[in-house]
């Protein structure tokens, strides 16, 4: 059983089309990336997942469950962290997180309320009103909240935007050392070193699913230059970033006795996400 099972999935906001025929799988364990630019439908198909949205068309299984039909069940095992901080500003961090443990009748809630608040970096600010955050604070108690109840599968809507880049690497940490455990993590993100470190990405464009792959395939897909000098010329090679295709070029090259130097450039996941993205139907 997948812990996620996506099945021709569509989400209409009147007649504009946010995510069209989904069909997508995601294995118990692993973390998977969802990519795409702005307005691709990330948010929406993150929001049709986890329940909170009803799709036009489509299934969608969490756990083996229907998210729609057994919320509650569903509740307990899903840690969901927003795009936007769903915060109370008018209390305090600590607070937050203890709301949102106690909704999820956690045990030995306070002992686990310090721990998350220890791991988040924020003891120091435990006690002060998160309105006076700013956005990266906010970002770590937002995902104190959907952590507190170590839910089995995590949704994580760009959980490291506006944190700094200490912050966001103990959180891949913890997201890995989560998935070690067995946890399902499902994030979207901007960021590129982000997509490097998932299982697996799906890229996303106007709410169609262009590509589904690990990030060392997609970046098979890109173009990759030779360059090497012959008797005094420069010359480059055009050829394809799959690994067996480099390894022909280079072993073709090196039998050659007059090569001396030879450069290699592969076109990086930015560029590759870039040309699927913007590529034509
Ligand atoms: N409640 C809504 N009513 C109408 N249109 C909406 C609503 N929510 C989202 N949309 C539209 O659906 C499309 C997808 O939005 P969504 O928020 O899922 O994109 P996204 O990929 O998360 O973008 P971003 O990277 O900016 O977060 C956008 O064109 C957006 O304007
Ligand atoms: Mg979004």
């Amino acid at each position: 059983m997948h812990a996620i099972e996506i099945n021709n999935l569509s989400k209409n906001y009147g007649k504009f089309k946010a995510l069209q025929h989904v069909t997508l799988n995601v294995e118990k364990g692993t973390i998977f990336g969802l990519l795409g630019p702005n307005g691709a439908g990330k948010t929406t198909l993150i929001k049709a997942i986890a329940g909170a949205l009803k799709p036009n068309e489509g299934s969608v299984t969490v756990l083996g469950l229907d998210p729609l039909k057994n919320k509650w069940e569903i509740r307990k095992k899903i840690g969901y962290m927003p795009q936007t901080a769903s915060l109370y500003g008018d209390i305090s961090a600590k607070q937050n997180i203890r709301f949102f443990g106690k909704a999820q009748k956690v045990a030995d809630l306070e002992k686990e309320v310090e721990n998350i608040l220890k791991f988040t970096e924020l003891e120091n600010r435990a006690n002060d009103r998160v309105r006076n955050f700013s956005g990266g604070m906010q970002k770590r108690v937002s995902l104190a909240c959907a952590l507190v109840h170590h839910p089995q599968i995590l949704f994580l809507d760009e959980p490291t935007a506006a944190v700094d880049p200490h912050l966001k690497i103990r959180t891949w940490e913890l997201f890995r050392e989560l998935a070690n455990k067995g946890v399902t993590i499902f994030v979207s993100t901007h960021l590129m070193d982000e997509a490097h470190k998932c299982d697996r990405i799906a890229i996303l464009r106007e709410g169609i699913l262009l590509a589904v792959d690990t990030p060392e395939q997609i970046l098979s897909r890109g173009k990759t230059v030779i360059t090497f000098q012959k008797n005094g010329e420069t010359i480059q090679h055009e050829i394809s970033s799959a690994k067996d295709a480099i390894l022909k070029e280079l072993q073709l090259l090196g039998l050659q006795k007059d090569i001396n130097q030879i450069d290699i450039k592969s076109d990086d996941l930015e560029t590759i996400l870039l040309s699927i993205t913007q590529g034509k139907e």
